[in-house]
């Protein structure tokens, strides 16, 4: 049976245990909170006790880990919730539980940062605004590209130096310096030659930023590297720092939470957290599975990023919402737009 790019009405604790070993790319997925909703069909969610509940889900998580290749990894969306006003930390709590029940590990806590959270009108606590997504690995083998995760910002970074007047402006301020300096004329000629150099390569982003030097005008470097410096300051009249590096991918990511008319499910999670996650963590073609589909979140996601995808949802009425919102979804690339 060809279970690819299908969604199950099921119970994933039983589907699960259908699918062969080490067979999936990535697992994500945001399971019910506890005590939170009601999603019907008998689901997890709403177990008399927190240890109820954590097993059940790790009873879950036990097949997520089988199914799992070595070179994947599981990625959990859970909230918190206050219970008898104290937050109740349950999503660190199963966290700590996979890292030593099951031996795999945390790579990274990625905070989700929601833009428009929910105003509570609770006057002694501040706004809940953050959720988690664990990232777990099975081995130190795991995918993992760092360059597509939040890859617009390269882009945005090139485009902003394309706006600022075709980079013109870039190193006016050094090539005023340098007139008003007292370097000699050869100095001079040598110094506005490695300064277009270096504008150069900043126009084309090969490096990201740079800084001059110039004798009588700035500060004298001190030691280390710096020493080199303030050789070549004396030799030549000036030197160039040379920056280099990416826009840092830190593990935070803001996005508002959505809501998509017509939806019936109550908890979306946001199609752009989802999307960055299957970019970070598998490649085109690679299978993407969602135990807790819901209105198929995931599924759409990966099938936009031409991932093979997979999903399990017990209540048959977000299955059928999740399908219409496949059957929309074109598998092409995302064009990011630039305003
Ligand atoms: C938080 S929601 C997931 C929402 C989803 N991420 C989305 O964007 O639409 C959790 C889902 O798990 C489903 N569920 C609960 N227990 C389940 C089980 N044992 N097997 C499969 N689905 C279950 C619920 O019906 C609910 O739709």
């Amino acid at each position: 049976m060809d279970l690819m790019n299908k969604i199950i009405v099921g119970d994933s604790s039983v589907e699960l245990k259908k699918f062969p070993s080490n067979s999936i790319d990535l697992i994500i997925t945001s399971p019910p909170y506890f005590q939170q909703r009601e999603y019907g069909f008998g689901g997890i969610g709403n177990e008399k006790s927190e240890m109820e509940y954590l097993n059940n889900l790790y009873q879950v998580f036990a097949e997520c880990v089988r199914l799992t290749k070595k070179t994947g990894s599981i990625v959990i969306n859970l909230g918190d919730k206050y219970l008898d006003s104290s937050l109740s930390l349950i999503p660190y709590k199963f966290a700590i539980g996979v890292i030593e029940k099951f031996k795999l590990k945390l790579i990274n806590n990625l905070t989700w940062i929601k833009l428009n959270p929910t105003p509570r009108q609770d006057k002694r606590k501040l706004v809940q605004s953050t959720e988690p997504f664990f990232i777990f690995i099975k081995s130190n083998d795991y995918y993992f590209n760092q360059d597509a995760y939040l890859d617009y910002l390269e882009l945005l970074k090139i485009s902003s130096k394309k706006n600022s007047g075709n980079g013109n402006g870039i190193g006016k301020k050094y090539y005023e310096l340098l007139d008003k300096s007292d370097l000699s004329k050869e100095e001079k000629a040598h110094a506005r030659k490695e300064l277009d150099k270096v504008i150069t390569e900043v126009k084309t982003g090969e490096l990201e930023s740079f800084r001059m030097k110039i004798r009588n005008i700035h500060s004298q470097p001190f030691g280390g590297q710096e020493g080199g410096r303030k050789m070549h300051i004396e030799k030549h009249g000036f030197t160039i720092i040379r920056i280099y590096g990416k826009s840092l991918k830190k593990d935070v990511i803001e996005s508002p939470v959505e809501s998509i008319r017509g939806n019936p499910h109550p908890a979306v999670y946001p199609e752009y957290v989802i999307q960055q996650i299957i970019k970070l963590l598998t490649k085109e073609n690679d299978i993407v599975l969602d135990p807790f589909c819901g209105s198929g979140t995931t599924c759409v996601a990966a099938k936009m990023l031409k991932r093979k995808y997979l999903g399990i949802e017990i209540n048959p009425e977000y299955v059928n919402y999740a399908q219409e919102r496949l059957n929309q979804t074109e598998d092409e690339q995302i064009e990011m737009v630039f305003i």
